[in-house]
């Protein structure tokens, strides 16, 4: 048990905002990836990000207002080009949105293509879930149109009626509502941290 908050940043700090790294091999490179909390230099390429996948109805657009406010919630996953600028390139981005008691959502999950099926979704949620697990958060759900994917991560498939009131609240914004047909998913710990 930690006797103090500042005790139990130091101790769990680095497992969220230290960037941690994967190998993936995508169109005949290996590349490395590295995951980290997004920054302010990043709102630009999540914008376009989201706003590629949202033209094609795969996710919810997000304006960059949204992002702006919303920037300590999300993780990145980033490549080097080591080309003659030394580019950087963000191919993937995941936010956990803190939304109630012991409630945590995930939101705007998105890997470029041709980086996709390479497992850096895996990873971002990954992220996400250690950074709930740092907050003591037990509870994380998501609104999805890919539950499989979810599925793979642990996420049990559960009726909407299940999540409080107060995340519908959020949705009088979307594009959707009221005629929500994305499907909810939990993902529950117990007090012993192991998945219900
Ligand atoms: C959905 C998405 C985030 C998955 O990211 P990813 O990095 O490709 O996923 P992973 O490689 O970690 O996938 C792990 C497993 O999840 C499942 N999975 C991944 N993408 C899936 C999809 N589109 N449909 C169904 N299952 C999927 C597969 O079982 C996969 O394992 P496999 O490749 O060995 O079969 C990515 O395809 C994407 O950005 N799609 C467009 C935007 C979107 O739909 N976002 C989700 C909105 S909630």
């Amino acid at each position: 048990m930690y006797k103090s908050g500042r005790q139990r940043y130091e101790k769990g700090g680095n497992v969220i905002y230290y960037p941690s790294k994967v190998k993936i091999e995508a169109d005949g490179e290996i590349f490395e990836v590295v995951l980290r909390k997004a920054l302010m230099c990043d709102v630009k390429a999540l914008y376009n990000l989201f706003s590629e996948y949202s033209k094609a109805g795969e996710m919810l657009p997000r304006s960059m207002s949204d992002i702006y406010e919303h920037l300590r919630d999300f993780y990145i996953a980033e490549i080097e080009h080591f080309d003659e600028e030394d580019s950087s390139e963000i191919i993937g981005a995941c936010a956990l949105t803190i939304v109630w008691e012991n409630l945590a959502e995930i939101r705007s999950l998105a890997v470029k293509r041709p980086y996709t099926r390479k497992l850096i979704g895996t990873e971002l949620i990954a992220k996400c879930i250690e950074e709930a697990r740092f907050f003591k958060i037990t509870r994380i759900f998501a609104l999805t149109y890919k539950p499989q994917f979810f599925q793979k991560s642990g996420f049990k498939i559960i009726d909407k009626s299940e999540l409080p009131h107060k995340i519908w609240s959020d949705c009088i914004n979307c594009v959707k509502f009221p005629d929500c047909d994305e499907t909810a998913v939990m993902l529950e710990f117990d007090k012993f941290d192991g998945v219900i």
